[in-house]
């Protein structure tokens, strides 16, 4: 896939979760704030078929809730408080419905990756649903929003269903047969993990043509050294610091 995004140095990961609660408006809101252009969100489904933002399987981490978000309907999550655990001034946040989130992007002219992370078992589904979601509610006329998974049934589908987005492969590891998989899902980037990354790995997806993305780095010096390795943007949980470190370096 040829890249059709111009890929940004610094991208507030789950909004600017240093700061602010990861996955809600007021973080999204924060990472504007602290100057990103681009944040990054997880996206998954509640049993009743909602598009909300939330990374973990379980709400247990990051409400005042517990469970797993696959057996809950969106009634009873948008009741849950989820700003409290990460400080009392973020009281009363609320995890995101997905069509608010994109309003508010809208409305603050921020870009985005949406990182498809589905329940366990609801692959195909959550890819389905909340792409056509996004297809809906973000006109072409907008700056194209990155799609990213780790999970490749979902990958399969945006290809296949919604070939008008973008595609970021996210790894976990670094495996032998990776630039087989990025042909076969034909994306525009590579998302790997800065424990994982090295010049040397860099160069090769470089070589081969991807966007290269790195998450999380919140240490400006690493940042630093991996936009000297030719890496194009990092997910950061703090774009301010790290922007000041990376957003003036050369290309
Ligand atoms: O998309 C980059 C990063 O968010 C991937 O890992 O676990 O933070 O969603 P995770
Ligand atoms: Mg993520």
């Amino acid at each position: 896939m040829s890249l059709k995004l111009t890929l940004p140095r610094v991208i507030g990961h789950r909004g600017a979760a240093e700061a602010a609660p990861e996955n809600t408006l007021a973080g999204f809101r924060e990472a504007k704030r602290q100057g990103a252009v681009w944040v990054e969100f997880d996206a998954k489904l509640s049993a009743d078929n909602r598009c909300f933002l939330l990374h973990d399987d379980t709400v247990d981490r990051t409400t005042n809730g517990k469970g797993a978000a696959r057996a809950k309907t969106w009634d009873e999550l948008a009741r849950l408080d989820a700003g409290s655990w990460k400080g009392p001034q973020f009281a009363g946040e609320r995890l995101p419905l997905l069509k608010e989130t994109l309003a508010l992007f809208a409305e603050l002219d921020l870009a985005f990756n949406l990182e498809l992370k589905p329940c366990p078992g609801r692959e195909i589904e959550t890819a389905r649903l909340v792409l056509a979601e996004l297809r809906e509610s973000w006109p072409v006329s907008r700056p194209s929003p990155l799609v990213s998974s780790f999970d490749l049934p979902c990958l399969e589908v945006a290809r296949d269903e919604f070939p008008e987005f973008p595609r970021g492969l996210l790894l976990e590891e670094h495996p032998a047969d990776w630039a087989a998989i990025a042909r076969r899902l034909d994306v525009a980037t590579v998302n790997i993990w800065d424990r994982d990354a090295s010049a040397e790995w860099a160069g090769e997806i470089k070589a081969a043509g991807y966007g290269l993305l790195v998450y999380t780095v919140n240490d400006a010096e690493r940042a630093a050294q991996l936009i000297g390795w030719g890496v194009d943007g990092v997910f950061t949980d703090a774009p301010r610091r790290v922007g000041a470190r990376i957003l003036d370096l050369p290309a």
